[in-house]
């Protein structure tokens, strides 16, 4: 019931409240996976004009796949961690000239390119394909750790499997990719880090931190 309740309850959120953003009005796997790279420890603020000026001088994947590394490294100047950018690149020719242009259309499938872990690969799967597959990200980590009271910490082995396996009982089945966006659409927006909007969150009532005044110290990470 607490499980249903929190899906039911997250949907409805992100329905009302989502930011328009370029990659949630197509389900193109290309424009996803260049947004969800993109994205990957960065904030929607700052990768929006990259995947804007991406879309817009390599509109296929492959436009991409045919650009001079050079080109791409140079476009990608300012994001940060080069290494996605190189691997997007060899990803985009891998797609482009050894499978037709068509991404493989499942997560297992997806898993086997370089630079998609699982995070990318639900995220495409689900968005793209609705294969009920959870992601997992420093959103979903908070808004999971606050909200069922879960200590095991988020970068521990224990704690990966556990928060992945959750995830997954959590997911909407009939509507995977929109599941996925509003938990972290609502971590991002709602259930953030420092200020949490706790006092108008549709959530709190059942919340666990909420109730044992714990927001600010979930979810728990070890200092390695
Ligand atoms: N952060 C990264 N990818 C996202 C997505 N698809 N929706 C919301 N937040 C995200």
């Amino acid at each position: 019931m607490k499980n249903k309740n929190f899906t039911k309850t997250l949907i409805k959120w992100y329905l009302a409240n989502k930011r328009d953003l370029p990659w949630r009005n197509t389900n193109d796997p290309y424009r996803i996976w260049l947004s969800e790279i993109m994205l990957q420890q960065t904030r929607i603020a700052q990768g929006l004009p990259y995947y804007l000026t991406f879309t817009r001088e390599y509109p296929t994947i492959f436009d991409l796949a045919n650009a001079p590394q050079d080109d791409v490294l140079k476009l990608w100047q300012g994001l940060g961690y080069y290494s996605r950018a190189r691997n997007l690149h060899s990803t985009a020719k891998k797609v482009a000239f050894e499978m037709n242009g068509v991404f493989p259309n499942d997560y297992q499938g997806l898993l086997k390119l370089k630079g998609i872990g699982d995070y990318t690969a639900s995220a495409i799967a689900s968005i793209c394909y609705d294969e009920p597959v959870a992601v997992v990200d420093g959103n979903v980590y908070r808004v999971l750790a606050r909200y069922f009271g879960i200590v095991l910490p988020i970068n521990s082995g224990e704690g990966i499997k556990a928060f992945k396996s959750l995830a997954m009982e959590l997911i909407d089945p009939k509507q995977p990719g929109t599941y996925n966006q509003a938990i972290m659409e609502f971590g991002a927006m709602h259930c953030s880090p420092k200020l949490p909007l706790c006092h108008e969150c549709t959530l709190r009532t059942s919340c666990f931190a909420y109730a044992e005044n714990k927001v600010g110290e979930l979810p728990v990470k070890l200092k390695k």
